[in-house]
C-alpha cells in the first residue's frame, strides 16, 4: 500500500494534532511563510531576571536569567529569504549581546561583543535586522557574560521555515539544557570556577526539555514526525537512544544532510549543535518507549524522556521507506582545486596544561595556535582572501572532547583522521574527539571578523576562541 504525503499540510490539522500531544514539546506548524507580502518578521527580546519552574510545577521556582520570562526562550520563528528584526532591550544589570547561532548572516548583526558591537547597556537596546539565507533549526544565545547569562537560562530556538513546508505530520522541538541544582533547588554559584574550565565545563545533573523536566510525550502510531534538537548545554555532550525506534537524520546545524541512520541507533549531540530527526512512530499503541541519554558511560545513563503511544488506531498502517529529503540551502561550494590552508592546533586542559606566558603570569588554560602563533582571542588569527576557499586541519592535542564552532559559515566536513566523511555534510560546529584531526572547508564569501572557538562555554571563556578575518 502507497502512502500519499500531501505536498502541503494543512495547518488546522495540525494543530489539532498538536494540541492532544504533551504541549511543552510540541511545536504545531505555524502558517506558511509569510514570503508574498515580503513584509519582515519581528520578534522582541527582553533579557531579565525571572524565576522559573524547572522541577515542575509543584517545587519551588528557580531564580534564572531569561528571555521574555520563559526558560528555554521563545522559540524565534523566521522565513527563509525573508527579512527578520528583532530589538533587544536589555534588563539585566550586566552587558549582553543575542548571537544567532548558525545563521549566515552580517557581520555587524552576529553579535559578539567588542568584535561586532558594543554590548548592550543595562536598560539600552540593540536593532538586530537581517535575512536568514538557509532554512533550518539554529538557535540563539548571548555572547557576553556567557557563562552566567546561558547558564542561567538564556537561550532559545530560532527555526527558519522553508517556504514549502516540508510534509511531516506534525513537528517536536526538543531545547536541551542541563542543570546544576543545590538542595534548595537554586543553581549551583558560580558558573566558570577554574576546576570547571579546566576539565569538562558544568555538566548538570537535571537534564530539561524546552525548560522542564519532561513528562512523558504522547504520540499517535502511523505518523512521520520531525524532531528538531538544539543542545544548549553549556558542555553536556548527548547520545540519544530512541529505543524500539529507527530514527533517520535529515538534517545537522540546520543544513540538510544526506539522510543516514546513526552508528548504533545512537545520535551525538554536543554543545550547540542541532540534529533533526525524522521519527517514524512504528511503536505500539498502549506502549511505551524511553529515550536513553549513554552518551558518558553506564553508569551515568538515564532517561531523557518516554515516547508513549496513544491507544489510537495508527494514522497509517505503513510508513515509506523513503525518507522526507528536506531542500537544500543556497550555501556556496568551497573550491578544494586551489585552497588556502591553515593548521590549527587546540592545546590546553588539566592533562596538557600550557604553564606561563613569557612574562611569567598564568597562560590561559586552553588556546587556539597556528604554527607558531597563539591566539589572543579577539584578534584575527589569519585572514582569508574574500572570495577564496579556506581550508583548515583542525588538530585536537587535548584530552578533552570540543564542538568546535564558526560564526557566519555554515563549513563542509572533510574527513576526520584521514578518513573522508562517508557523506560530505555542513556543519557550524564539529566535534573534535581528543586527539582528533578534522579537516574543514569553506567558500569565504562573507566578509567579517568572525569568532572560531569551542561551544563548551567554561573552555572558550577560558581561551580555546579566536577570530578568523574574511576580507
Ligand atoms: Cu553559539 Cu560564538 O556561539
Ligand atoms: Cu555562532
Ligand atoms: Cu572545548
Amino acid at each position: 500500500m502507497t502512502i500519499e504525503y500531501p505536498s502541503v499540510v494543512r495547518r488546522r490539522t495540525l494543530l489539532k494534532l498538536g494540541g492532544a500531544a504533551a504541549s511543552a514539546a510540541v511545536l504545531p506548524w505555524a502558517a506558511p511563510a509569510d514570503a508574498a507580502t515580503s513584509r519582515a518578521i519581528t520578534a522582541d527580546l527582553r533579557p531579565a531576571p525571572a524565576k522559573a519552574a524547572i522541577l515542575g510545577a509543584n517545587r519551588p521556582k528557580t531564580d534564572v536569567l531569561a528571555y521574555n520570562g520563559t526558560v528555554s526562550g521563545p522559540v524565534v520563528t523566521m522565513h527563509q529569504a525573508v527579512p527578520f528584526q528583532s530589538t533587544v532591550t536589555n534588563g539585566l544589570d550586566q552587558g549582553t549581546t543575542v548571537h544567532w547561532h548558525g545563521i549566515r548572516l552580517p557581520n555587524d548583526m552576529d553579535g559578539v561583543p567588542f568584535l561586532t558591537q558594543k554590548p548592550i547597556r543595562p536598560g539600552a537596546d540593540f536593532h538586530y535586522a537581517f535575512t536568514p539565507p538557509d532554512a533550518g533549526t539554529f538557535w540563539y544565545h548571548p555572547h557576553e557574560h556567557t557563562a552566567h547569562q546561558m547558564g542561567r537560562g538564556m537561550a532559545g530556538a530560532l527555526i527558519v521555515k522553508e517556504p514549502e513546508p516540508p510534509p511531516f505530520d506534525r513537528e517536536l522541538l526538543w531545547v536541551l539544557q542541563d542543570w546544576a541544582f543545590e538542595p534548595n533547588d537554586q543553581f549551583v554559584p558560580g558558573f566558570d570556577t577554574p576546576m570547571e574550565a579546566a576539565m569538562s565545563g558544568r555538566i548538570g545533573s537535571v537534564v530539561t526539555i524546552n525548560g522542564v523536566v519532561p513528562g512523558p510525550i504522547k504520540l499517535r502510531a502511523g505518523e512521520r514526525l520531525r524532531i528538531r534538537m538544539v543542545n544548549a548545554c553549556l558542555a553536556r555532550f548527548m547520545a540519544l537512544r530512541f529505543t524500539g525506534h529507527r530514527v533517520t537524520v535529515i538534517a545537522l546545524d540546520g543544513q540538510p544532510c544526506h539522510p543516514f541512520q546513526p552508528a548504533n541507533g545512537q545520535v551525538i549531540i554536543a554543545p550547540a549543535q542541532r540534529v533533526d530527526l525524522q521519527l517514524d512512530t512504528t511503536g505500539q499503541p498502549g506502549r511505551d518507549y524511553p529515550v536513553i541519554d549513554d552518551f558518558y558511560g553506564r553508569h551515568a545513563t538515564y532517561r531523557l524522556v518516554t515516547l508513549a503511544y496513544t491507544k489510537q488506531q495508527p494514522r497509517r498502517r505503513s510508513l515509506p521507506a523513503q525518507p522526507i529529503i528536506l531542500p537544500p540551502n543556497p550555501v556556496p561550494k568551497p573550491d578544494l582545486s586551489n585552497p588556502i590552508r591553515h593548521h590549527l592546533d587546540i592545546v590546553g586542559g588539566m592533562m596538557g596544561g600550557m604553564g606561563m606566558t613569557a612574562d611569567g603570569k598564568p597562560a590561559p588554560i586552553w588556546g587556539i595556535k597556528d604554527g607558531s602563533r597563539t591566539s589572543d582571542g579577539m584578534a584575527p588569527i589569519f585572514t582569508i582572501p574574500l572570495g577564496r576557499t579556506a581550508l583548515l586541519t583542525l588538530e585536537n592535542h587535548t584530552a578533552f572532547w570540543h564542538p568546535m564552532h564558526l560564526h557566519g559559515y555554515s563549513y563542509t566536513v572533510l574527513s576526520r583522521n584521514g578518513v573522508k566523511e562517508p557523506y560530505p555534510h555542513l556543519r557550524d560546529t564539529v566535534i573534535l574527539r581528543p586527539k582528533d584531526t578534522v579537516e574543514i572547508a569553506f567558500a569565504a564569501t562573507n566578509p567579517g571578523d568572525w569568532m572560531f572557538h569551542c561551544h563548551v562555554i567554561e573552555h572558550q571563556v577560558n581561551g580555546l576562541m579566536t577570530v578568523i578575518r574574511v576580507a
